[in-house]
């Protein structure tokens, strides 16, 4: 997950790998466009054209998505032409012409086209017998300078209907782009599908204070008889859930198989693990996580249409207030961390005491030991090509006493909404003071990196010494090596020995 740093000072290797992403998204989508408007061309059919983009109802704009795609396979024939135009210009939204005032001094105001829309629905869950969450993106401006606000009904299968209070939350406070991020919670005083006839929850989204501009659309449906009271209390399906945020860029497929075997070795057989691909899931990144797919341990979901909407880093506060709502009695602990990030428990604790010590609290943050991404002890007895990340990064950044980033876990059933480093939204306590307990090792700057990490050598008497390196100390640590052996063990006993080294 990325974080305070503004967008533009991301590593330059993100920050490119973004760059490729968004120019292989986009093709397909201008093709698309174009493609329409042949059509339209073709079948001579503007009026309909300008209905459909017509700027009066931004739910219009999923619709031309749909629309262009199903036309695509008719035409698009030639889509790989390149474009050197800038691509956009093709995507055209008219808006009703107005009559001409006869003032002459009646100034008018031509408005064209939608900025953002003023809800993106991602998801909507129940959240408990009287409860439900709907998670989506929102116009950042329409918030930050008007008041828009919502309204949450159910209309029930047997004709009745409720109206419930809704209030919002914006997870993403500040780090928005265009979009920022909403949780609206709809709490009805009683459940409104106690009959389990079925129905659905409506939402009303106004643009502003007048309850006359608004936008109405279905959040969530319930079939009848799908209603299971037993599914919003413990026991749960699963002890741990990992919510991963999304993922871009060009991922080492050999950084996340490792990754995948010591977490999921780590958190033992009764956790799941959920990704979100937001176009760093390569064949080879897949064909690393599928084994664990097809086992039932992990899912991964496609959310690679994010891309057409400009919120924080892939929207990875979306991500994770989806994933946190979606799963939010799905297990005890929901553990919110980074595929470059190892959780790990010193001193011989065990993830279950640890657990248990902490289950008065809501939430707990992890503190980091932040691991090189490039040295490595000069030994010539090593064949570092053959090891893995953890296994040969040894060199922990040792400064003391400055602020570094966190990462945490929450028992989702009291959070309301969440963020990357915490959640601000929940009810209960939250323990900072952990770090003789649970750590994380980060390995920042090396996830995306192809080539052999071990790229500076120190001299073996480092390994008892503090090494200066870019004006840093290092010490030696080797905790994580130690485990090397027994997740490798794990992986081939779980998953086979396929492509073991
Ligand atoms: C696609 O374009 C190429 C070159 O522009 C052309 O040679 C080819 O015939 C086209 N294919 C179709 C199916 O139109
Ligand atoms: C519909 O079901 C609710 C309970 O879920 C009940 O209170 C209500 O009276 C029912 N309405 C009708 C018209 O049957
Ligand atoms: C409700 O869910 C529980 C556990 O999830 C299951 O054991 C039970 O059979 C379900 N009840 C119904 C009526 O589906
Ligand atoms: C999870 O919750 C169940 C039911 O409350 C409890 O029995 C179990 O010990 C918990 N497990 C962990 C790891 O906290
Ligand atoms: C990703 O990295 C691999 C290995 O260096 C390279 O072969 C591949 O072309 C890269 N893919 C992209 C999209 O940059
Ligand atoms: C060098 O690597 C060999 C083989 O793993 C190991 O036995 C030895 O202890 C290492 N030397 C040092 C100084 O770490
Ligand atoms: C909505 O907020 C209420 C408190 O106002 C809380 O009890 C409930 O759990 C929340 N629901 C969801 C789905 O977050
Ligand atoms: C590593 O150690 C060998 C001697 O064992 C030495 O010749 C070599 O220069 C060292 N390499 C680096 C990068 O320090
Ligand atoms: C590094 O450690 C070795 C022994 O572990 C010691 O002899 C040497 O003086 C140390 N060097 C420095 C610069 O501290």
């Amino acid at each position: 997950m990325r974080k305070e740093a503004a967008p533009s000072s991301a590593p330059s290797t993100a920050a490119s790998f973004g760059k490729l992403f968004v120019c292989f998204e986009t093709k397909p989508l201008v093709a698309t466009l174009l493609a329409l408007t042949l059509v339209m061309l073709l079948w001579n059919l503007p009026p309909y054209y300008q209905n459909l983009l017509s700027t009066t109802r931004p739910c219009s704009a999923p619709s031309l998505t749909s629309a262009a795609a199903a036309t695509t396979s008719l035409l698009a024939t030639n889509v790989s032409l390149p474009y050197t135009a800038t691509p956009v210009a093709e995507k055209k939204y008219y808006s009703a012409p107005k009559a001409k005032p006869r003032d002459p001094n009646k100034r008018v105001f031509e408005a064209y086209g939608n900025a953002a829309a003023l809800f993106v629905r991602m998801g909507a869950y129940r959240g408990g017998p009287t409860t439900f969450a709907v998670v989506g993106l929102a116009s950042k401006p329409i918030h930050v300078f008007g008041r828009p606000w919502y309204k949450c009904e159910w209309i029930s299968n047997n004709g009745s209907s409720y109206r419930a209070k809704a209030y919002k939350m914006l997870p993403d406070w500040g780090y928005g782009r265009v979009y920022t991020v909403l949780v609206v919670n709809c709490t009805f005083p009683f459940n409104p599908n106690q009959d389990n006839l079925g129905g659905k929850l409506m939402i009303n989204a106004y643009y502003g204070e007048s309850q006359r501009k608004y936008e109405k659309f279905t959040a969530l449906e319930e079939a009848p008889g799908s209603y299971n009271e037993s599914k919003y209390h413990s026991p749960f399906q699963y002890e741990y859930l990992y919510c991963g945020s999304s993922l871009y860029g060009n991922l080492s497929a050999d950084r996340m198989r490792e990754w995948m075997a010591y977490h999921a070795w780590f958190f033992g057989p009764n956790s799941h693990f959920v990704f979100h691909d937001a176009g760093g899931v390569t064949p080879e990144v897949r064909a690393a996580l599928d084994p664990w797919v097809r086992a039932g341990r992990a899912t991964m979901q496609d959310i690679r249409d994010q891309a057409e909407f400009d919120g924080y880093y892939y929207n990875q506060f979306l991500v994770v207030n989806d994933c946190l709502h979606r799963y939010r009695h799905a297990a005890n602990w929901t553990f919110f961390f980074d595929v470059d990030e190892y959780i790990y428990l010193p001193d011989g604790n065990t993830l279950e005491s640890v657990l248990n010590e902490f289950s008065d609290y809501t939430q707990f943050t992890i503190e980091q030991n932040p691991m090189s991404s490039v040295l490595c002890l000069n030994n010539s007895s090593e064949q570092y090509s053959r090891q893995w990340g953890f296994e040969k990064l040894l060199f922990r950044e040792s400064r003391t006493g400055i602020r570094r980033d966190r990462k945490y876990a929450i028992q989702a059933k009291n959070a309301y909404a969440t963020g990357v480093h915490m959640s601000e939204n929940v009810i209960g306590k939250t323990l900072h003071k952990t770090e003789t307990k649970i750590r994380y090792y980060h390995y920042h700057n090396t996830i995306t990196v192809h080539q052999e990490l071990c790229r500076e050598f120190l001299p073996l008497s480092a390994k008892n010494n503090v090494t200066w390196f870019n004006k840093l100390p290092y010490v030696y640590d080797d905790n994580m090596k130690k485990l090397a052996n027994t997740i490798k063990e794990f992986e081939r006993k779980t998953i086979g020995n396929g492509n073991l080294q």
